[in-house]
């Protein structure tokens, strides 16, 4: 069985978190989650307090973020690929900088050590020249920045359309299936 780490850190856009994981799950994909603990609140400030235990029913295994001998902590670990939906600077930062500093960012430096596929939904608006430089780093290393952005050339019309069109675009990102994103048909 395919599996992927959906690291959720506490940038806004807390609903991505859930819409990526039923797409994988959809996928039949085996969910690797670890939660950091500012995006518990986001989660709970945006999507309500039920958002968690949402979270927790679609994962296979859910980790605490101190737990940094948990598997996915290990390149030996067989994972597909890691998303992290949203992506908060202070996380950019510390997967830019090698910082390994919890498990969302071991497993994040994993990924790229393994050379293997890291999206990050990163969030905020407008950006530093931290943030931009950053974002340059994880590029340079292999990452793939996808801000969560709407298609405004799909004419979305609600929310929840722009917010599963994104989370559509990062599973597709990780290549493990045929594309379930919208396309523009010309
Ligand atoms: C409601 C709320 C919204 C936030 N939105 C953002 C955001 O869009 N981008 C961001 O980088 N940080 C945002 N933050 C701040 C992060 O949560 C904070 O920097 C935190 O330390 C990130 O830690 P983490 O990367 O371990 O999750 C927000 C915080 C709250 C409470």
């Amino acid at each position: 069985m395919t599996r992927v780490v959906l690291g959720v850190s506490g940038a806004s856009g807390a609903a991505l978190a859930l819409a990526v994981a039923r797409h994988l799950v959809t996928l039949g994909v085996a969910l690797d989650v670890v939660v950091s603990s500012a995006a518990e609140r986001t989660l709970c400030e945006e999507c309500g307090k039920d958002a968690m235990a949402k979270l927790r029913d679609l994962a296979d295994q859910l980790h605490a973020p101190s737990d940094i001998g948990a598997r996915i902590a290990s390149g030996s670990a067989p994972v597909a690929g890691m998303i992290v939906a949203p992506c908060s600077m202070r996380s950019l930062a510390a997967i830019a900088n090698g910082l390994d500093d919890n498990l969302l960012t071991r497993a994040a430096s994993v990924q790229l050590k393994e050379r293997r596929p890291l999206i990050l939904l990163a969030r905020e608006a407008p950006l530093t020249l931290a943030h931009l430089r950053n974002m340059t780093a994880v590029t340079e290393m292999g990452a793939i920045v996808l801000p969560p952005v709407p298609a405004f050339y799909l004419r979305p019309d609600s929310v929840e359309a722009v917010v599963e069109q994104i989370a559509a675009r990062a599973v597709d990102l990780l290549r493990i299936a045929p594309p379930v994103a919208l396309g523009w048909t010309g």
